[in-house]
């Protein structure tokens, strides 16, 4: 067994929208550490604070209160860096040098040809791309006769590909993805995956990937299980039919907890 080193982690995690009767607590003390050089799956029902976990560990949001840290590859103390710390623009540099995003959406800029696109986080941090690395990149994901088409002129699976790829070609200590299959059929779906899995595998890359679907999360090393904000349990090296059977263990608690009959 490899031994846990963590590449994000957070510490009594608060974020709460809203006041007074209308006060929504959407992540109630969490505090969580996800593995360098593993896919952590965060799963949920709906409305159980997924996105704002992630959204809170990659600086988009701010959280009410706790911390997020960012530990950096070399793990020396001027790599580990403190979210709450950091004024906007610096957050935004770190964002963008440190960390990549894949959306349920894609969010690709269509004016920018598939290679435009993939090497955009590069040009915007000023850093040229590492050419042999792109390459790497641009195979893996199966995309060397596509480099110059624009979005509109692929398929919804080929779009996610050219997201992944990124997402992957600056070397961030993080990949986050939201839901990167929501918006896909099973096979563009099982091909995505199948390429954030391999990044793991084949380069090491740290991903953390929040679903609501057991298919996906069966491709993560770790998966962890959301309940009203709060992680309710987890499951290690998991199977979708292990994770079916954890979810659908949670939603009957939860219905016990609820009050409704539970039927069967
Ligand atoms: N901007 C917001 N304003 C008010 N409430 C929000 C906002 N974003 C999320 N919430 C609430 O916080 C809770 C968690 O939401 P979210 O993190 O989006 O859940 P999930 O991604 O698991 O579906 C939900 O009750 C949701 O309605
Ligand atoms: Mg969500």
């Amino acid at each position: 067994m490899t031994s846990f080193e963590a590449a994000v982690s957070a510490e009594d995690l608060t974020k709460r929208y809203g006041t007074g009767d209308a006060q929504v607590t959407a992540l109630d003390a969490v505090t969580v550490a996800f593995g360098r050089g593993e896919l952590t799956a965060i799963m949920g029902p709906s409305g159980s604070g997924k996105s704002t976990l992630m959204h809170c560990l990659a600086g988009l949001d701010t959280p009410t209160s706790g911390r997020v840290w960012l530990h950096g590859a070399r793990h020396g103390s001027a790599d580990r860096v403190e979210l709450s710390g950091l004024r906007d623009d610096a957050l935004t540099a770190l964002r963008r040098d440190r960390m990549g995003f894949v959306f349920q959406a894609f969010n690709l800029l269509p004016t920018l040809t598939a290679w435009e696109n993939i090497t955009l986080p590069l040009d915007l941090a000023g850093r040229k791309p590492d050419l042999g690395f792109a390459d790497t990149v641009v195979d893996a994901v199966g995309l060397r006769d596509r480099l110059h088409h624009r979005p509109s002129q692929l398929s919804g699976g080929q779009q996610q590909r050219v997201a992944c790829a990124r997402a992957l070609v600056s070397r961030p200590d993080v990949v986050f993805a939201d839901e990167p299959t929501g918006a896909l059929d099973s096979r563009a779906g099982a091909e995505v995956l199948g390429f954030l899995r391999r990044s793991v595998d084949e380069l090491g890359q740290t991903v953390v990937m929040v679903t609501h679907d057991p298919v996906a999360a069966g491709y993560a090393d770790r998966v962890l299980f959301l309940a009203d904000g709060a992680i309710v349990d987890e499951l290690r090296d998991p199977s979708a039919d292990r994770v079916l059977d954890r979810v659908r263990g949670l939603e009957s608690a939860a219905r016990g907890r609820a009050g409704v009959g539970a039927g069967a």
